[in-house]
């Protein structure tokens, strides 16, 4: 896609952020405050990333310990987290296809979910992920 970037301007909060498009206009592009726990390491890291990443992605691109083998395809399972149960009304359902390699991932509880299928949104900010203690790469079997 050409996209030229002609304008970008720092909007009232440092969290959000405007390009102009040629093709397109103008679009917001907003941070999102995320938390990430790490029971192995024993520290939480807290990152911005912007609307519309995956926790996938903002995990791995802010280096935590998660392997997303597949990126994002949804034929691994190693993008597991547990998601904050304060947060279970933002995140969006589930789907079957999610709910299916859930079956066959370590560790799952109520509150697990894929981080490749999320799609981080404005209303999440604040959110914690915790990271389980171990995965299994299904694209292995
Ligand atoms: S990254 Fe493979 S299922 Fe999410």
């Amino acid at each position: 896609m050409d996209r030229h970037v002609k304008e970008s301007i720092l909007h009232q909060t440092v969290c959000t952020v405007v390009f102009y498009y040629p093709k397109n206009g103008l679009i917001v592009v907003r941070k999102v405050t995320l938390h990430f726990v790490d029971p192995i390491v024993g520290k939480t890291s807290t990152v911005e990333v912007e609307e519309g990443t995956t926790v996938m992605r903002a995990a791995k691109d802010n280096n935590l310990r998660m392997e997303g083998a597949c990126g994002g395809a949804l034929s691994c399972g190693t993008c597991h987290v547990y998601v904050d149960k304060e947060y279970a009304d933002v995140i969006p359902e589930i789907e079957d296809e999610e709910k299916d390699m859930l079956l066959l991932a370590l560790e799952t509880n109520k509150t697990s979910r894929l981080g490749c299928q999320i799609l981080v949104r404005k209303d999440m900010d604040g959110c914690t992920f915790t990271l389980p203690k171990s995965t299994k790469n299904l694209q292995n079997n």
